[in-house]
């Protein structure tokens, strides 16, 4: 791992990017989130000098420990976690010692007159001049009571930002579009729009970042960028982890309030966007916006949403030659459930840009392997000059992958002249691999997010509006989905691609999901 100190344009960087003084305060302390990715992302921000000259973090959770506890626990998840490791001591010293803790109930108003006194007495001990960034990462349930209870408690300042109160809402947002409605007009009468983060790890992703570079900082891109050159498009989300022990949430959610509505929608709005006229929060969000409202919605027959949806469940099969139980034998999963742990989806954004392109998006649990990557397939050439490469060409067209995760890169098949007296054609490929060009470990997505938030940078957080377009075209596909249960789940064997209605919806289009 190299210094940062030795690297100079992580240097410049960390001039730019140094917030004000604050306090962090995260309820849900003791949950798995501050464990494994909060505290360990404010450390590894700590050691590349990204966090402010005064700061502070409070853990609010039911459990009655003190601070040191605390602190004890979060070293720890440090020395698991964190991106920098062996955790530095003269660092965690520093860092520790601004670690504290409230216990207390997130219904009751003594916690918040407790966390108020804190709070004041931090300010005037460290310096935090009254700056504060709530995180919430709670059970989602936990959420308007503790929004209504920092206003009342008079913990957050409405009016401008001297001081600054931001609050961080983990996923996810809602589980309808009612309940999202529901949480924004609470969210909305105690806080304004620009204090409230919502938040998308895959927004944080570098190469999720990058889709915006690589289309809006290269000027070769757009004029392809549209139904005239592309064909369509595939994006990938397969996991080879089941719900690993999650069962009891994933029965309430399923793969796609789990992944597409949030995660996968958002990359899939940076890619097919219209140019935002600047690189900041509205502008960027606006045009986020205006695809998920050109989404065509689907009909409204269940029957007909089924060809352009498809769901499916995973049965007992082997991952990588492990072993590995169905879903419903999974750990608080019914053992006739009916949720779905793979979809793939047929959609089409009727605007000029993309006029009849198709957008096919599959996610997945207990598929083969780890794969995220968007998949632009380009129109064949119009006229074949080379009657001995037609079938290659015709089966293999131009591709442009943008792989997020893993081997983060982007790559592009063309076709080239295979050596010798003939013209055959085979694809090559042209490739820029993160590893190889930038050689450095990217930062893990919650520390660029929560280094955002503090320097009030809302551009990679979703903007109330847009997480309720996306509900509104999620809640079509639940909408049928209830109206006509699954007659053949489990349908997919742990370890394969998913259902073969998947692969048949392809079919129908004349077109077949890459092999990964
Ligand atoms: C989480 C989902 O939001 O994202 C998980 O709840 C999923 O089910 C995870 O596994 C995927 O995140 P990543 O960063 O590992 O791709």
């Amino acid at each position: 791992m190299s210094d940062p100190v030795e690297n100079p344009l992580r240097e410049g960087l960390a001039r730019e990017r140094v917030p004000q003084p604050c306090t962090m305060i995260i309820f849900g302390a003791s949950g798995d989130l501050t464990k494994r990715k909060l505290v360990p992302a404010l450390y590894s921000l700590g050691r590349d000098r990204l966090l402010p000259s005064a700061f502070s973090v409070i853990g609010v959770a039911r459990r009655d420990i003190g601070d040191e506890a605390f602190r004890q626990s979060m070293r720890e998840s440090c020395d698991k976690f964190a991106r920098r490791r062996p955790v530095e001591e003269a660092l965690w010293k520093t860092f520790s010692d601004g670690l504290f803790y409230c216990n207390g109930t997130f219904e009751s108003p003594d916690t918040y007159t407790k966390l108020k006194k804190q709070l004041d007495e931090l300010d005037e001990k460290r310096g935090t001049r009254g700056n504060r960034v709530f995180y919430l990462s709670t059970p989602p349930n936990e959420y308007p009571a503790i929004i209504s209870m920092l206003g009342q408690a008079g913990l957050i300042n409405r009016d401008g930002d001297t001081p600054f109160t931001r609050v961080i809402v983990e996923k996810p947002f809602g589980r309808d579009l009612q309940s999202a409605r529901s949480l924004n007009r609470t969210v909305h009468d105690s806080l304004r729009e620009n204090q409230t983060y919502r938040i998308d790890h895959y927004l944080g992703k570098e190469t999720v970042q990058n889709i915006l570079v690589f289309r809006f900082a290269n000027g070769i891109w757009e004029p392809l960028w549209n139904s005239k050159y592309v064909d369509h498009v595939q994006l990938t989300v397969a996991e080879a982890i089941g719900v690993e022990g999650r069962g009891g949430y994933f029965e309430s959610a399923g793969i796609v309030r789990d992944m597409v509505q949030n995660h996968m929608f958002q990359f899939f709005c940076l890619m097919a966007m219209e140019p935002p006229v600047a690189f900041e929060a509205e502008a960027v969000r606006d045009e986020k916006l205006k695809v998920l409202r050109a989404l065509r919605l689907l009909p409204s027959d269940p029957k007909l949403v089924a060809q352009n949806v498809v769901r499916g469940q995973y049965s007992a099969g082997a991952v990588g030659g492990e072993t590995r139980m169905s879903y419903r034998q999974e750990k608080g999963v019914a053992p006739d459930s009916n949720i779905e742990t793979y979809v793939a989806m047929r959609l089409f954004i009727d605007n000029w840009r993309w006029a009849g392109v198709p957008f096919y998006l599959r996610a997945g649990k207990a598929l083969p392997k780890r794969v995220t990557e968007i998949a632009i397939h380009f129109k064949r050439a119009p006229h074949a000059i080379f009657p001995s490469a037609a079938a290659e060409i015709e089966r293999q067209p131009n591709v442009l992958t943008i792989r997020i995760q893993p081997d983060e890169g982007i790559a592009l098949n063309f076709f080239s002249k295979v050596p010798g007296p003939t013209t055959d054609v085979l694809p090559v490929p042209m490739e820029f691999r993160y590893g190889t060009s930038f050689g450095a470990e990217p930062p893990e997505a919650y520390e660029r997010l929560l280094l955002d938030c503090m320097l009030g940078d809302g551009t990679l957080f979703t903007r109330g509006d847009e997480v309720e377009a996306s509900w509104t075209f999620i809640d079509q596909i639940e909408k049928a989905w209830a109206q006509s249960p699954p007659t053949d789940f489990p349908n997919y064997a742990s370890g394969t691609w998913g259902p073969d209605a998947a692969e048949q919806m392809l079919q129908r289009d004349g077109r077949a999901w890459r092999r990964l």
